[in-house]
């Protein structure tokens, strides 16, 4: 136990890519963290508290279906029972899913608006009661995209998930502010983890060019000359956790090395 000064983050998603990074430079912050992931994930889950406990903070992994209301609930209830508290939630799970839309099919729209939408709906939500029921307020932090901003064809309806939580967060930044809460967004552009890995695979197996070529022609539209790595992101979900963050809300702020502006 670390004291008064300890803070507690949550991360959905944590098990791998840019969620475990996030939990990594959190527990470098300071935090403590709660670290969940869906059911599939325990061994992600298991090696990112073993990551964070080697940083000397405490961990304690959640395993959960953020589309599901009351796994979210219960990730926030066994975490908190186990750390003490909640300071942070950051919203950060989500799928991708590679289709022009006259090919996408009911049941995989259904799943991305469940996951990606309503897993960060019921996230905000329930990260809001936790700091109402404590009285301290907190800090709401969502994985938008540059989709957000600008969409990719062959990722509409990824596209139109992450302008939903561009939108949310900022509807919840208007409720929650009068509870001292705070609900910002980061919105990377190329990052690369396994999510872009599936993006590559679906491109290139379209176009009938060599793995790895989608990605990399992406390189081109980034100014700052290379793709996203996920610690890039965590540096803004650190400055977005911390106290030089406070006086910000509503905002989803992009991390995508020069690709759009805002
Ligand atoms: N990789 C990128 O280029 C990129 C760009 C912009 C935004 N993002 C967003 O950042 C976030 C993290 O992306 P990533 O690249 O690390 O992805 P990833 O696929 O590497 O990791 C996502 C994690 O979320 C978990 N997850 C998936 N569905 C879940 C569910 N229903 N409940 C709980 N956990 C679930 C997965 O098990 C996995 O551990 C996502 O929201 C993604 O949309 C990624």
């Amino acid at each position: 136990m670390s004291g008064i000064e300890s803070r507690v983050a949550l991360i959905t998603g944590a098990g791998r890519g840019i969620g475990r990074a996030i939990a990594e430079r959190l527990a470098d912050d300071g935090f403590d963290i709660i670290v969940a992931d869906v059911v599939d994930a325990q061994e992600n889950i298991d090696a990112v508290v073993a990551a964070v406990e080697s940083r000397g903070r405490r961990a304690i992994g959640v395993a959960g279906d953020v589309s599901n209301p009351e796994d979210v609930e219960r990730i926030v209830k066994e975490g908190t029972d186990a750390l003490g508290q909640l300071n942070v939630f950051v919203a950060n799970a989500g799928i991708a899913q590679v289709d022009e839309i006259l090919d996408v099919k009911p049941d995989d729209l259904d799943r991305l608006i469940d996951v990606n939408i309503k897993g960060v709906f019921y996230s905000y939500q329930s990260a809001a009661r936790q700091f109402i029921a404590q009285g301290t307020g907190g800090k709401i932090i969502g994985a938008a995209s540059i989709v957000a901003f600008r969409p990719f064809p062959v990722l509409a309806s990824y596209s139109a998930t992450k302008w939903a939580v561009r939108g949310l967060t900022q509807a919840a930044a208007m409720e929650f502010a009068r509870h001292n809460i705070t609900v910002n967004a980061y919105a990377p552009g190329v990052v690369g983890t396994a999510m872009w890995d599936l993006i590559d695979e679906r491109l290139t197996t379209r176009d009938d060019k060599p793995r790895g070529s989608a990605l990399q022609a992406q390189v081109d539209n980034i100014l700052l000359g290379r793709v996203s790595e996920p610690a890039d992101v965590a540096k803004l979900v650190s400055y977005l956790s911390g106290p030089d963050s406070d006086h910000m809300t509503g905002q989803t702020v992009l991390i995508d090395g020069g690709i759009n502006f805002s």
